[in-house]
């Protein structure tokens, strides 16, 4: 057993340190993790010689996350944690751009997505797991970035207008349509190299690398340029068949749904419409459910595809093999969400992460201050 593993087995001894301002005088005490800072000795020549490239990325805690997000991006942020340092970022300012007049519910998302990220596989002894609104350094930033980001360049973003059109919106709050711009000084704070995403956020990766080009250019090299990281399976459609996953849509498997719910949603899905009977031919490429297989069967597609195009198989029994391959990939999440759910473990994990995603943001904001000349008081010091 490794240090790193330890902290799962809830056995948390954080310390608490007293922070000053300007005058000396104390603002607010802030949990450290101590782990974080005994494994950074451990491994001080590692470190030192090659810094691990990080990873951000995370979600708006508008509600639980779905097998949509699970593929499109948690499972490549469980894949590369060990490989990059990771820090995940629950958007809760971002969701206000769209829930400001109903922030009631936030506390509770906000707690979910952590939960189900987690419980996905994340291990808090890895990554960092922090809540955007705690980092006013990310706040800050966005407003030097918002002095060189056009208006109309937030227009055209393609991601921006479906949005605005789903939501209904005509006159776009300053908010929304600079969530860009606020979601590049998520990416930048901690000077992240790779973005696990969605397909859907391209544009907005698009945009934070344009940013980073036009700042380096502006003030000196301070960023690197990230790149997003797109899974290789796509945007996984609804189970009515139409449309993507997607919450408000009501066509989504959740990570934390139970297993009976699971089984009579795939039960009901929509499959091939020409297969109407047993023994009609299929055609897995009309057939959601074959997407579905390929994403989380995908062993058993070699032989499903044959199978069905003969109707050897039927829709019933590839449902099945699907609800056992679901089961498999959700049972040990439940299993992780019940530790995590432990009074006061997923508290001590946000806490030790936003501390630490917090001294990145100040390193990086006097990094920042220092490019843009606005360092003051190291200048006429
Ligand atoms: N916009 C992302 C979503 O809706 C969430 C998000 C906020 C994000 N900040 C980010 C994703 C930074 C990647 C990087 O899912």
């Amino acid at each position: 057993m490794t240090l790193r593993s330890s902290r799962t087995d809830i056995n948390i001894r954080p310390y608490r340190e007293l922070h000053t301002d300007i005058k000396g005088e104390a603002i607010f005490p802030r949990t450290i993790p101590p782990i974080h800072h005994k494994i950074a000795k451990l491994n001080l020549q590692v470190t030192d010689l090659a810094p691990k490239k990080r990873i951000l990325t995370g979600d708006r805690p508008t509600g639980p996350l779905h097998l949509g997000h699970y593929v499109g991006s948690v499972a490549n942020r469980v894949r590369l944690q060990h490989e990059y340092d990771t820090f995940i970022i629950i958007a809760d300012v971002q969701a206000l751009t769209t829930n400001f007049d109903r922030p009631e519910r936030l506390a509770e998302d906000v707690r979910n997505v952590a939960l189900d990220n987690l419980a996905a596989g994340l291990d808090p002894n890895l990554v960092t797991i922090f809540i955007q609104s705690y980092i006013p350094e990310i706040a800050e930033l966005t407003i030097y970035f918002s002095m060189f980001v056009s208006v109309n360049a937030l227009r055209h973003n393609p991601t921006i207008k479906t949005e605005a059109k789903a939501y209904g919106y005509s006159d776009l709050t300053y908010g929304f349509l600079g969530y860009p711009v606020s979601q590049a000084a998520d990416i930048t704070f901690c000077r992240a190299h790779l973005v696990p995403v969605g397909a859907d956020q391209v544009p907005h990766v698009e945009q934070t690398r344009k940013i980073v080009r036009r700042f380096n250019e502006l003030y000196g090299e301070v960023f690197p340029e990230p790149e997003a990281l797109v899974s290789p399976v796509g945007r996984l459609v609804g189970l009515d068949g139409d449309a993507k996953m997607s919450k408000s849509l009501g066509n989504c498997i959740y990570l934390a749904e139970p297993p009976e719910s699971v089984a009579q949603k795939v039960r009901v899905a929509v499959t091939d419409p020409a297969r109407i009977r047993r023994y009609d031919l299929g055609h897995p490429e009309v057939c959601i459910i074959h997407d579905y297989q390929k994403a989380f069967n995908p062993g058993f597609v070699e032989e499903l595809e044959p199978a069905c195009r003969s109707a050897e198989i039927g829709c019933v029994d590839c449902k099945k093999r699907l609800i056992a391959a679901l089961e498999e990939l959700l049972a040990p999440m439940r299993e992780r969400r019940a530790q995590y759910e432990k009074p006061g473990v997923l508290d001590e994990i946000l806490r030790d992460g936003t501390a630490r995603a917090k001294r990145e943001a100040e390193a990086t904001l006097a990094l920042v201050r220092q490019a843009m000349k606005i360092d003051y008081w190291e200048r006429w010091g």
